[in-house]
């Protein structure tokens, strides 16, 4: 089967940009990626391409290429799947707030709606390929759905995940190192050739495998487990090296050149966040103790343990260093999302951060060069752990880095961007209150440089000092 006409349910950080890759390496494809949130989709829409909402080297320029030419970005979610072949879901599985599993579990809401729905509209055999990140075994109860609630059409259910990582989505999305595609051979082997076919138009063959349903789902959350587990290896690492006198950067660097191991992933850093690493271990986790593998999850929950101590230690060594006490002292924040070149900012440990500073009184200043001041606010809502009105009190958002600094008593680095390494750090330290401190919860600066000037620094892991 020639596929021409796919359908994406999602346009978040994975269906955005797989879609805009897709319609532009496969140009006899006509690609609709619709959504529920009529102002994301008109955000996708907007005829200034820097305008849509997400924020991705390289991305804008694909849209407007692709854009009503063979992509279209459209709210008629049910227009859109019946017109479709293939049928990508890309919604967002969020950890679970309520209930069984709370806080753990994967909630699978908004797929099993999705499932609902294409059964209901579909009246034509469709290919359905999960995208989002699941639990293993879902396809099993989105079959079971689509074969129970349909017009009696056939459906043949692929597990895709998708191996992007936010800032280098475009990057990733044209070089990937594979493409995973699960499916069942004996009954859905056209369905699984149909899917290489579309990747086949830039994906070299052997880059693109194709395993069983299971493996596939399985291979997604153990992939995202090792990335974070190497995360939270190094951060455990930082704090012994802090203890010694050994240097995080030198150990990384001398362990990853070990082929073995690998250069890779190796940065200690304040946290990891994203929407990913936190929520796939969780769910690993319960899907291992649903098992009765209490062993296997335990083994895995350390991981997020860990990255919550950093977290913690990173605020903790703020309050300390500043004489046991920063009520009412302006603390700069330089970076809220949870990496750099992306706007994107769930789980970023910024937020944490900000809230164990938040509750020492401290008066929180921040600037990131793609995070707006609504985002900021909203993530600490999201908390739950403090008033509106006492966030605003506590958070001021600023637009330029040097204001930002202003008669701070301490600068915190949250995220890597690149440009926080190019500021005028003298200029900075001259408009800072004295003693001037910097937490640099990245590593990227020179701390012989900025020891130079005068400032106390404070890397992770005690990194070149
Ligand atoms: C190890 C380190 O590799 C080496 O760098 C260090 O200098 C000494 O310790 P060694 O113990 O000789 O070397 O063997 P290694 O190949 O690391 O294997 C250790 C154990 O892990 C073996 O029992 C091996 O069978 C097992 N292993 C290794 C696995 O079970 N799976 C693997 O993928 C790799
Ligand atoms: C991750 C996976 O990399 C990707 O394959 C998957 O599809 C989605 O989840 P993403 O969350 O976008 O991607 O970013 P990633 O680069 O993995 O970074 C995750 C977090 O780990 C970030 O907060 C990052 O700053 C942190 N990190 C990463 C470190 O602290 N140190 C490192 O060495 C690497
Ligand atoms: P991801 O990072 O996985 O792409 P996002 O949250 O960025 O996650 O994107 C998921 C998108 O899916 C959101 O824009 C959300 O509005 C959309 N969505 C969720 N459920 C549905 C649904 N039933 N129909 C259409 N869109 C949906």
């Amino acid at each position: 089967m020639k596929i021409t006409s796919i359908c994406c349910i999602g346009a978040g950080y994975v269906g955005g940009p797989t879609m805009a890759i897709i319609a532009q390496k496969c140009p006899n494809i006509k690609v609709t990626v619709v959504d529920l949130n009529v102002e994301r989709i008109a955000a996708w829409n907007d005829e200034d391409v820097n305008n849509i909402p997400i924020y991705e080297p390289g991305l804008s320029d694909l849209v407007a290429e692709a854009r009503g030419r063979n992509l279209f970005f459209s709210t008629e979610v049910e227009k859109a799947i019946d017109e479709a072949q293939m049928i990508f879901i890309s919604v967002n599985t969020p950890t679970k707030t309520y209930g069984l599993g709370k806080g753990m579990a994967a909630d699978l809401k908004y797929i099993e709606l999705c499932a609902r729905q294409i059964a209901a509209v579909a009246k034509e055999n469709k290919i359905v390929v999960e995208k989002s990140t699941l639990p293993v075994r879902t396809a099993e109860a989105v079959k079971n759905i689509l074969d129970n609630t349909g017009n009696g059409v056939q459906f043949q259910i692929l597990s895709n995940p998708e191996f992007l990582a936010e800032g280098t989505a475009v990057q990733d999305l044209l070089h990937p190192d594979r493409v995973l595609i699960g499916g069942d051979a004996t009954n859905g082997q056209e369905a699984i050739d149909a899917l290489v076919e579309v990747y086949a138009n830039w994906v070299p063959k052997e880059k693109i495998l194709t395993t069983n349903l299971w493996s596939s789902e399985l291979s997604k959350l153990t992939a995202n487990a090792f990335l974070a587990q190497r995360v939270s290896s190094i951060n455990a690492m930082s704090e012994l090296c802090e203890k010694t006198g050994a240097d995080i950067n030198e150990l990384s660097k001398a362990i990853g050149m070990d082929s073995r191991i690998g250069p890779k992933f190796l940065k200690a850093s304040v946290g990891f966040g994203g929407s990913c690493f936190q929520k796939d271990i969780l769910n690993l986790v319960y899907i291992a103790k649903t098992y009765g593998l209490n062993k296997v999850a335990d083994y895995w929950e350390q991981v997020v343990i860990m990255n919550d101590h950093q977290k913690r230690r990173f605020s903790n060594n703020i309050v300390q260093t500043l004489y046991n006490t920063v009520s009412g002292k302006k603390i700069a924040f330089l970076g809220w999302a949870f990496k750099k070149d992306t706007n994107d900012t769930r789980e970023s440990a910024a937020i944490n951060v900000s809230d164990f500073l938040l509750n020492e009184q401290a008066n929180i200043a921040v600037f990131d060069p793609r995070v707006k001041e609504k985002q900021i606010i909203n993530d600490l809502i999201y908390l739950k752990s403090r008033s509106i009105e006492d966030i605003k009190k506590g958070i001021t958002v600023y637009n330029d880095p040097y204001e930002v600094c202003k008669d701070a008593h301490a600068i915190a680095i949250l995220t890597e961007w690149d440009e926080f390494k190019e500021y005028d750090w003298q200029k900075i330290y001259n408009n800072m209150q004295k003693p001037a401190f910097v937490f640099d919860g990245r590593n990227i600066l020179d701390a012989k440089k900025m020891t130079e000037i005068g400032f106390i620094f404070n890397a992770i892991g005690g990194a070149n000092e």
